[in-house]
């Protein structure tokens, strides 16, 4: 069980099934991305749960009623290339009003961290509430640098979300950035030494793109 507050396991039976089948290593391109962009939306679902709503006046065919809608552009998805972007399909269809960011980071073969070499997001992030999607969150230090760039454009809120994770990835993100909530499908066992998520679904980067 886990008991860390800002650790959402997403355990709907939906989720784990399509989880399942992205993580088998003879599910095709094709079938990985369509089960990424169902498993997107209904991870959407959970992440979105707390957002505002307002109060409109509507009329149904039977009397008029005050009912709730959500301002979609109110969130800015951050998407950590170049895996993230294979997340943000499925969000937009659930939310197709959110604006849309983009983070580029590699790693410096010398000291390995990670370095930024792309960035652009949403004019008045401090209006915005920020969910910061990477599939896989490994080591963790790309998502923690990320993170650490967009807070200084002040969003509302951040969160971020992952298919997978590992002790090791929630435990470097909860050090450094103890304020954002991790919502992710799976906790796997452990990072290996290559870090790579074990069992995991290999890279998802390839996965996505079929590049290997
Ligand atoms: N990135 C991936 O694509 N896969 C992993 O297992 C770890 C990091």
């Amino acid at each position: 069980m886990n008991a860390d507050p800002f650790v959402h396991h997403i355990t709907h039976p939906l989720v784990q099934h399509k989880l399942t089948l992205m993580r088998r290593k003879d599910a095709s391109t094709s079938s990985f991305r369509r089960l990424l962009n169902e498993l997107s939306m209904l991870m959407t679902y959970e992440v979105t749960r707390d957002m505002e709503v307002t109060y409109i006046d509507i009329e149904t065919p039977m009397e008029a009623m005050r009912a709730p809608t959500i301002d979609g552009k109110k969130l800015a998805l951050i998407s950590i290339l170049r895996a993230g972007t294979g997340i943000l399909d499925g969000m937009l269809q659930v939310v197709p009003g959110a604006r849309v960011g983009h983070i580029g980071m590699y790693r410096d073969p010398n000291t390995l961290q990670p370095v930024e070499y792309f960035f652009k997001v949403p004019q008045n992030m401090e209006e915005r509430e920020a969910i910061v999607v990477d599939p896989m969150l490994a080591t963790g230090n790309s998502a923690v640098a990320a993170i650490t760039r967009i807070k200084k454009t002040h969003p509302r809120s951040i969160k971020f979300m992952c298919l997978l994770t590992c002790p090791e990835g929630i435990a470097c993100m909860r050090g450094a950035h103890p304020d954002v909530h991790i919502y992710t499908a799976a906790i796997d066992r452990e990072l290996n030494d290559h870090g790579y998520i074990m069992p995991g679904l290999g890279d998802a980067g390839d996965r996505i793109f079929g590049t290997k």
